[in-house]
């Protein structure tokens, strides 16, 4: 994605953009992802999609809303749209104090659990996994956690993204310095090897993770995911409005299991969104829990 210095030394002259529609794509944009465009992003539109209109040949943006909508090559064109509204930004060991509040309770409690009713397996959701460094973390953890025990467990780790690029990437597997700037060393001796100019991830630690394309504004693929005792879905929410949150959060109520835990990003609450989960507060962060 440009930066917004990028977009301001663009030499192409851009396409304008009528406040019609500004609010059209805004519209199509939310129906299809759930994602809000701000008014205030107008301008941004007009920079980053002028490549894309002149490369399809289209004269205005009301060619380009007709395009989207009806012709046979728009799947591909969605895909290069999202791209330029989301962001993508992550890294692997995301907020470590996060990290290592669910280490030491959620996940050891899950763990406990499954272990007293002789039921070795545990489903982790990551919804909105970008380029895969927060499953591959979560990967790790379980690696971290269990050791040699990790051989006797079956544990699935579900990772979905709107992006196909992004998803690309996270099987891919190979990170540079700046995914690893909260990552401790040992974890990144552990489990990466070198490769070109970065670090792949080691196998064992892949195999845990299903990666999958996936819009979370499609309540029937939503519905397709494994139910899971853990949904992981940070830095997502923040993008779309109150509705769209409401209805992913619902998801994900739905989809896990009784006494399963939603983590959020930082940043994000359920306030106004939703009163089913039960808060429990740990230094470093809250996990909604599913009571039953
Ligand atoms: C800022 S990244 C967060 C990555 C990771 N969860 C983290 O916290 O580091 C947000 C991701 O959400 C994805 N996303 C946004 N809207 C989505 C949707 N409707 N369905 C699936 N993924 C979506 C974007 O493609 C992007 O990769």
């Amino acid at each position: 994605m440009g930066s917004l210095f990028s977009d301001s030394i663009t030499l192409r002259k851009s396409i304008g953009i009528s406040d019609d529609e500004f609010v059209q794509l805004r519209d199509f944009i939310y129906d299809k992802t759930g994602i809000f465009v701000d008014g205030k992003r107008k301008y941004l539109f007009e920079s980053r999609l002028t490549k894309r209109l002149t490369a399809l040949g289209l004269p205005s943006f009301s060619d380009y809303i007709k395009f989207l909508k009806f012709d046979p090559r728009r799947a591909a064109e969605l895909n290069k749209l999202y791209e330029l509204v989301t962001t993508n930004e992550t890294s692997l060991f995301r907020d470590l104090k996060q990290l290592e509040a669910f280490q030491n309770n959620v996940l050891k409690e899950k763990l406990e659990e499954q272990r007293a009713a002789g039921r070795r397996e545990l489903n982790i959701w990551s919804a909105g996994c970008s380029s895969g460094e927060e499953p591959y973390t979560l990967s790790i953890l379980l690696h971290e956690t269990l050791r040699m025990e990790l051989a006797r467990w079956r544990i699935t780790i579900t990772a979905v993204d709107l992006s196909p690029a992004m998803i690309a990437r996270a099987k891919e597997g190979v990170y540079g310095d700046y995914a690893f700037k909260t990552t401790p060393d040992a974890m990144k001796s552990r489990y990466f090897t070198k490769e070109g100019d970065g670090w792949k991830i080691k196998p064992a630690v892949a195999r845990l993770v299903n990666f999958q394309e996936m819009n979370l504004n499609d309540p029937l693929a939503l519905k397709r995911v494994p139910r899971s005792h853990i949904v992981f879905c940070r830095n997502v929410i923040i993008y779309f409005d109150q509705e769209m949150k409401r209805r992913v959060v619902s998801a994900f109520y739905d989809n896990l299991l009784p006494g399963g835990y939603m983590m959020l990003g930082h940043s994000e609450t359920l306030h106004k969104i939703s009163s089913s989960f039960k808060p429990v507060f740990h230094p470093g962060t809250i996990a909604y829990r599913k009571e039953g």
